[in-house]
């Protein structure tokens, strides 16, 4: 038997071993590869207008441009129409025409009868394009059902998301509270196209770390069943502390040039006195091997560090449970044959008696068996690379980890594309990212400490941020007119946990993932301005509207758009179904949030500049009321998917 940091390894059990490849019974998840769904009919007239450029550059450059980009944009300026096509500029370079002939040639051939005015040609070439009004009404009629104008997409290979990543005996931390609520709502756009996502919690739950603190607990005769998380927390602490560092290992990391996860994961790893190392590999031995015991006590950590975590995860509304756990012991026996396999493929070198994996573009080896024989970080990610690409038959893998772990990531996922597993069984590519985060800072701008100075919980972070949510509704409410007004306390308490948790929510997914961002309550949970309570509210405006009218059956109601603004909203809207299809492409939720700001906008000079309740005929007044619900329910699905409720009073 070999032992390397007390794993042993079963053959027989491990299906990547020689001659047992793909019985993996674990875990399967089959990946049809039909295309039968149903694609819904985009109801974007920008799709249309594209479309017809290219025919019309196709039918005046020649074929050799039939895949030139028209750039078909929204205007920015609706007096001038309300798209525009940019291409003639660079086109008009590429062949030697001046611009505004090249324009006006796409223009004599462009077939837009149905759907737009004749273009019009500005400044240099821009051509401006004006929608007829019908066509307006019918594409806004059109994503005017459940769909709201997202499209399903074609790819029905599941999507993994690696999201939370909590440390069994560690207090979740707002890190974890970042890579949750970004992973979650990753997932929720791209489920939102229809897509199967496997949510994955690749919990730190193996490993040295954990042993010694099992260790410790069970010589202090810790009575486990009665154990909070801040005690296990602290003793997870101490186990560290008490120990003193080991200089060799961190040396060779250095040395090596490995990345500062890998320093620290070494530094905690290789730390102990001579006896306490003993001790924790032993227990770690004796746990691998099954002893009932120590398994008992093992689940009891895990126990009480998830009930913790599950308490934050229902409070942030992210609905992950111990199906969505598959950590780093779920890999355990199959790191083995993960090194096996990179040493009889030649894909690994001895380097001073660790593994290394090299690559060619960079010194930095990745580490993957320490000199002592331990597995690392490093090895398990592996291992489930090989398990979500090659068993899961998964089209992408989105890792929802802290900026800080990017090299680790990269080495990483080149290795796995060496090893052959950044391909499915049936030859797809399986697109492998990174979506790396920046940090929460305090005021100070240095990571976020309590008053005291303790690193901040995520428990503590939440509680604060649902009792100001609170605060703040319950303000509202005392005045008279306030459509919350004489509501219990239960219905205000709901409304608060929905804004003040929605505040946190849009503060950390309205900015570019990996900036830093200072968190300031004050900011994030005011009424106005680039918030989260700013979109609940415009939402609750809308509703108490439309309850107001108490108007049934508008759903069918004929669309007038005369007004500007009327026009700006709906072309507004119809944006929606790109703006998700954006998102899955880029996972940039930031790009969600900003739109939501412009619907809240659009729909704001809208109600500005045209009475609904008090329009000048029944007919306008239901139109509008069609496109205010429309609007609501656009707002209500992209906070949704954004993992923000959306309370109908506020
Ligand atoms: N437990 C890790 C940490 O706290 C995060 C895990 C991220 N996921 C992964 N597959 N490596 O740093």
């Amino acid at each position: 038997m070999i032992i390397v940091s007390g794993f042993d390894v079963k053959p027989g059990l491990d299906p990547w071993l020689p001659g047992s490849r793909n019985a993996f019974a674990g875990g399967v998840y089959s990946a049809p590869m039909s295309t039968t769904t149903t694609k819904h009919p985009s109801p974007d007239p920008r799709t249309a207008i594209s479309t017809a450029f290219s025919e019309a550059i196709e039918k005046t450059l020649g074929s050799d441009f039939a895949d030139a980009d028209p750039l078909i944009r929204n205007t920015t300026n609706p007096e001038m129409g309300d798209f525009q096509c940019n291409a003639a500029m660079g086109l008009a370079k590429r062949v030697g025409k001046p611009p505004r002939d090249l324009a006006q040639e796409l223009i004599d051939v462009v077939e837009l009868a149905d759907i737009a005015d004749t273009p019009e040609i500005a400044g240099p070439g821009f051509i401006n394009i004006r929608l007829k009004p019908e066509t307006l009404a019918n594409a806004l009629a059109g994503m005017d059902d459940e769909t709201l104008g997202v499209k399903t997409s074609d790819d029905t290979r599941p999507v993994v998301v690696d999201l939370c990543g909590v440390n069994v005996a560690k207090q979740m931390h707002v890190g974890h509270l970042r890579s949750t609520i970004i992973g979650d709502s990753l997932a929720r756009v791209l489920e939102r196209r229809g897509r199967m996502v496997l949510r994955e919690n690749h919990l730190g739950d193996w490993g040295l770390p954990i042993a010694m603190v099992l260790h410790r607990l069970r010589e202090n005769g810790t009575d486990l069943d009665a154990l909070t998380l801040t005690e296990l927390d602290a003793a997870y602490r101490d186990a560290q502390a008490g120990a003193k560092g080991d200089a060799k290992g961190l040396e060779a990391a250095l040395t090596r040039q490995c990345g500062p996860h890998r320093v620290a994961e070494l530094e905690a790893q290789q730390s102990g006195s001579d006896e306490q190392r003993k001790a924790a590999s032993e227990t770690l031995v004796a746990l691998q091997q099954g002893d009932e015991e120590l398994v008992r006590d093992w689940n009891k950590l895990i126990d009480v560090t998830m009930r913790a975590v599950y308490e934050a995860l229902n409070l942030l509304n992210v609905s992950m449970g111990p199906d969505n756990n598959r950590g780093e012991s779920f890999y355990k026996d199959s790191l083995h044959s993960v090194i096996e396999y990179f040493e009889s493929n030649k894909l690994c070198r001895t380097d001073d008696g660790a593994l290394v994996v090299d690559f060619d573009d960079r010194k930095r080896p990745l580490l993957i068996r320490k000199r002592d024989g331990g597995y690392l970080y490093a090895t398990s990610d592996l291992a489930a690379l090989r398990h979500r690409t090659q068993e899961t038959g998964a089209g992408r893998c989105i890792y929802v980890v802290d900026a800080r772990q990017r090299d680790h990531f990269r080495d990483v996922f080149d290795a796995t594309r060496q090893a052959g597993w950044g391909r499915t069984s049936d030859g797809h590519d399986v697109e492998l990212v990174h979506v790396p985060f920046g940090s929460i800072m305090g005021p100070d701008k240095k990571p976020l400490k309590t008053r005291s100075g303790t690193n901040l919980t995520l428990a503590s972070l939440l509680a604060e941020a649902i009792e100001r949510g609170t605060r703040e509704v319950k303000a509202r409410s005392e005045n008279p007119s306030a459509p919350t007004h004489g509501l219990d306390d239960e219905s205000i308490a709901q409304i608060g946990r929905d804004v003040g948790i929605g505040a946190v929510k849009y503060a950390d997914l309205s900015n570019d993932l990996v900036r830093d961002y200072v968190f300031d309550m004050d900011r994030m949970i005011a009424f106005e301005g680039d918030t989260g309570p700013y979109l609940q509210y415009a939402h609750a405006r809308i509703c108490s509207m439309l309850h107001k009218a108490g108007e049934a059956d508008i759903d069918q109601a004929p669309l007038q758009l005369g007004d500007p603004t009327e026009r700006q909203l709906a072309l507004v809207l119809l944006k929606y179904g790109s703006v998700v299809e954006d998102v899955a492409r880029t996972l940039e939720p930031h790009r969600l949030c900003g739109y939501l700001h412009e619907v809240a906008d659009a729909f704001n000079s809208f109600y500005q500049a045209c009475p609904v309740l008090k329009a000048e005929d029944d007919a306008l007044k239901r139109s509008r009321l069609r496109i205010s619900s429309l609007t609501r329910r656009v707002l209500a699905d992209g906070l949704g998917l954004l993992g923000i409720g959306a309370p109908d009073r506020m």
